[in-house]
């Protein structure tokens, strides 16, 4: 048997086990023994979860349509998920090498959330799409998934007299939560919903609001249009253009003053504001969610390490900006308490007042043409090129 050194014996206490091994796998071979085979029965190590995300474990995995998926999301805590409806929770999925974060928005309110304290967020599939064609194909009962939020202001405030609900496609899905939510909550609020789809198999949730319809007629007027219509369809017929929409809304019986809360395609929403300011609408009683996904992330790779100061409540810190990371990446990895929420350019909470230097920022955004243009940037999507002073305003 070879005799192993007392400093073999000292070095193996001080080094990790599989430098321990590689290392008896090189003696063994030098006294001429084969290396056993190497079995481990430790389960494959979870990368760590990602700074300021929590681990959210996939209850059930529900087909909604031959395209879309909802994932029931439960802390395996037994933590209730908060959240009002209207809200989104931005999912990160390591895939290819990368971190992709996107959105997607809670398909039921709180209180109708099952099991008590899930979320249930939608996931259509995109062609080409990173993300969701990942989850439509591979989610599974048990997957965990770090996943920040909620996040994002679409959501009613108050008991509107009117309410009516514009969306296209997946835009459904935070619409079907705050009908839901509405009817069930402000019985003196009336509820139109206007939904278009491709074809009859793509309509999202169309049992669900067919339920709520009939469950609250006095109050509840649904109204489904396809761009390919089947023989037997009754509802309206037509891409939801500006035309589509300025009749469809000239059919129902809206009266008084109505917010409009309006989601889906880019090309959707615009012809639908273009219809509502035809109309007559305020622009302040419409309200939109887009859902784009994020650029690619070649702003934040930008460039070396980069001196940045943070105030937050009125206390400074100084923070290394590091290449391949964001402001707020490098801010929470060096213990600055940044506020945010969705991680990625979605909902405005890690806003701040750019005071000196500079921070570029991946686009699209949610920063307004007005808040671009008094120096705010967004942290969670931003990296300074040269050093900067940064401030989290006081509201
Ligand atoms: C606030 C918010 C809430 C959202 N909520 C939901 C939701 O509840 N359900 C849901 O299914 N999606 C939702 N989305 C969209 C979602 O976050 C992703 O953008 C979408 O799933 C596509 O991601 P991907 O990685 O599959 O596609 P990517 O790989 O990012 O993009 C692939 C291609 O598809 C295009 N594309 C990206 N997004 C869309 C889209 N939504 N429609 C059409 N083409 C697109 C891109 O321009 C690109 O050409 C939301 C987005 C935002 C910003
Ligand atoms: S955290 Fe949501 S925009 Fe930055």
């Amino acid at each position: 048997m070879l005799k192993r050194s007392p400093w073999i014996e000292r070095a193996r206490a001080l080094v990790p086990t599989q430098w321990v091994r590689d290392a008896r796998m090189v003696l063994d071979g030098l006294a001429g023994r084969s290396p056993p085979p190497f079995f481990s029965t430790a389960p494959s190590p979870r990368p760590a979860a990602l700074l300021g995300a929590r681990s959210l474990r996939v209850a059930a995995v529900t087909r909604e349509t031959h395209d879309a998926i909802s994932l029931t999301l439960v802390d395996p805590s037994g933590a209730p998920i908060h959240y009002r409806p209207g809200q989104f929770f931005t999912l990160a999925l390591r895939l290819g090498g990368e971190v992709l974060r996107r959105a997607y928005s809670a398909s039921l309110p709180m209180e109708a959330a099952s099991p008590p304290g899930s979320v249930r967020v939608t996931i259509k599939r995109v062609a080409g799409g990173r993300v969701s064609q990942h989850l439509n194909d591979r989610a599974a009962a048990g997957d965990l998934l770090d996943v920040f939020g909620p996040s994002g202001s679409f959501v009613v405030e108050g008991s509107p007299a009117t309410l009516v609900l514009i969306g296209g496609g997946s835009g459904v899905t935070p619409l079907v939560a705050i009908a839901r939510d509405a009817l069930a909550r402000l019985p003196d609020t009336r509820v139109f919903v206007l939904i278009g789809n491709r074809s009859a198999a793509d309509i999202l949730f169309r049992d669900e609001l067919a339920a709520l319809s009939e469950a609250h007629p006095a109050r509840c007027t649904l109204r489904h249009v396809l761009d390919a219509a089947p023989p037997d369809w009754t509802g309206g017929v037509g891409r939801l253009d500006a035309a589509t929409a300025a009749r469809e809304l000239a059919a129902m019986p809206i009266e008084g003053p109505a917010e409009y809360l309006v989601c889906g395609p880019e090309p959707m929403m615009d012809a639908v504001r273009g219809a509502l300011l035809a109309r007559g609408v305020a622009a302040a009683s419409i309200r939109e969610e887009r859902f784009s996904s994020p650029a690619a992330h070649a702003a934040v790779d930008a460039g070396g390490d980069v001196a940045v100061t943070v105030v937050v409540g009125g206390r400074r810190y100084e923070v290394v900006n590091r290449a391949h990371e964001t402001v707020l990446e490098s801010a929470l990895g060096q213990r600055v308490p940044a506020p945010y929420s969705c991680t990625m350019g979605g909902c405005g909470a890690c806003r701040m007042k750019l005071r000196e230097g500079a921070v570029t920022l991946e686009e699209p955004n949610c920063l307004t043409a007005d808040e671009r243009s008094q120096g705010y940037v967004l942290t969670c999507i931003g990296r300074a090129t040269r050093p900067s002073v940064l401030e989290v305003e006081r509201s």
